[in-house]
């Protein structure tokens, strides 16, 4: 079993350039499904989702050419089957996508019940009642979702809950029907306007991405022929800016859009942070304990769930009480339990945690719950004092390329221990 030994405390210090997306990624890499041609998709984060994503369009004939580690060529001018292998669409949410970018090149698809991770009930609703609205017959059953159209047509959608993945995959299923669709009540997040983008620069007529409302008229063929680079990914560069004030550290994040992390500079300001806004990069840094402050999770461009967990550490660590509201998930604390065993002081309750700040944590052994909980774990191991053990790096791999070496960039110390050797 692999395991990350982290010593510390280390303050984080230095230059780190933050990666493409995986949320872009993840659905764009499906999207080119929709394409009868050849396109090349640059800044792809080189992280276990991706490859997944890969292997799923290589089963349905698509030919992936790694041109880079973070670039790839990919042909899907030969696509020929309509049944996705369940055994690798059921490895991550994402999957999904698949159905919205299938009924668009083929009007029929079966696919495995998206997995992903535990973070509480993860119903598709939203997605199925888009579709249905779009003129597809959805059935589920014995772990599957089938579905089927004889043609798609535009309609008005409005979105009983704002959802990223739903809005995404709408989306995908109205770029080629026939007629205009409205989707009201849209997820505004920088990875749907990226596939919006995406989409956009590979002949799709999408206007409103990012906004509440995004209006898609359709059109007949996207032919590819170009190359799109993935947007900087939000939640990596928020993850790296939280780790720069647990640890009371100073960093440089480059190749990031400050614009997408506002809600997350003005909570570091609020506790005590200085983030300085140089457009495309910027810097972070605390040089004293933070203050405490409360944090509710909200989709974009309120404080992103994604980066709640991180936040969690910052606040274990505050001078204070604080409490976080999770909006989105039922079940997002899980990591509070491994930062309590590392000397936090952390009551959560459905969707509340009231944290106790505390002067330090201490190294102990501590398991990831999920890819975000895992992240916060290594922060927490950076800042506390002593040595810590994170394990089940397998949802980390998932959404963070070369972790250990990138955190090992800026000045931690950590290595990456396989047990079994
Ligand atoms: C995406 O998940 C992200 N995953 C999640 O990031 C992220 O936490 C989430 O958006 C919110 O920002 C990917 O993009 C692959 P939702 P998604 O649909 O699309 C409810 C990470 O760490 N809902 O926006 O599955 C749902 O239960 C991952 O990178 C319905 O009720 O999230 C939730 O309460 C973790 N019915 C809320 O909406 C539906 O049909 C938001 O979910 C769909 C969603």
């Amino acid at each position: 079993m692999e395991k990350l030994v982290i010593k510390g405390p280390t303050p984080l210090k230095g230059e780190i350039r933050i990666n493409g997306a995986k949320n872009a990624a993840v659905a764009i890499l499906p999207a080119t499904l929709l394409i009868d041609g050849i396109c090349t998709i640059d800044n792809l984060p080189h992280i276990s989702d991706v490859l997944l994503s890969c292997e799923i369009l290589e089963k349905f004939g698509a030919k992936i050419k790694w041109n880079t580690k973070n670039c790839i060529t990919i042909d899907t001018r030969n696509v020929h089957t309509t049944k996705a292998p369940l055994d690798l669409t059921s490895k991550f949410r994402a999957s999904y996508y698949i159905i919205g970018s299938m009924l668009s090149r083929k009007k029929e698809i079966e696919v495995g019940m998206p997995g992903g991770c535990q973070l509480g009930a993860r119903p598709v609703d939203q997605h199925i009642k888009g579709f249905e609205m779009l003129g597809a017959d959805v059935t589920l059953g014995n772990g599957t979702i089938y579905a089927k159209a004889d043609k798609l047509v535009g309609n008005s959608i409005y979105m009983d809950i704002v959802s990223v993945g739903a809005t995404i995959n709408i989306m995908l299923a109205a770029t080629l029907a026939e007629g205009t669709t409205t989707i009201d009540n849209a997820a505004k997040e920088p990875h749907v306007v990226d596939v919006a983008n995406f989409l956009n620069t590979m002949g799709a007529d999408i206007r409103g991405a990012g906004t509440d409302v995004i209006k898609i008229n359709g059109v007949k063929k996207l032919n590819g022929n170009a190359t799109y680079s993935v947007v900087p990914d939000q939640i990596e560069a928020g993850t790296f800016m939280l780790a720069a004030v647990a640890t009371k550290g100073n960093l440089i994040l480059k190749n990031c859009i400050t614009k997408h992390l506002e809600s997350i500079t003005a909570k570091i300001i609020e506790v005590g942070g200085v983030v300085e806004d140089y457009g495309d990069s910027l810097r972070v840094y605390c040089e004293r304990r933070p203050s405490k402050a409360n944090i509710k999770t909200l989709p974009h461009p309120g404080f992103p769930t994604d980066l709640q967990p991180q936040m969690g550490v910052v606040l274990s660590l505050a001078e204070g009480t604080s409490i976080i509201n999770e909006s989105i998930w039922e079940s997002r604390f899980q990591y509070t339990q491994e930062l309590n065993k590392m000397g936090a002081k952390i009551t959560a309750q459905g969707k509340t945690a009231i944290i106790e700040g505390v002067e330090e944590l201490s190294g102990s052994p501590v398991y990831s719950t999920d890819l975000r909980a895992g992240a916060a774990l290594i922060i927490a191991g950076t800042a506390a004092h002593g040595v810590t053990e994170v394990y089940n790096l397998q949802y980390i791999d998932r959404g963070y390329e070369d972790i250990e070496e990138r955190f090992r960039s800026i000045g931690a110390n950590i290595e990456r221990i396989n047990e079994d050797n």
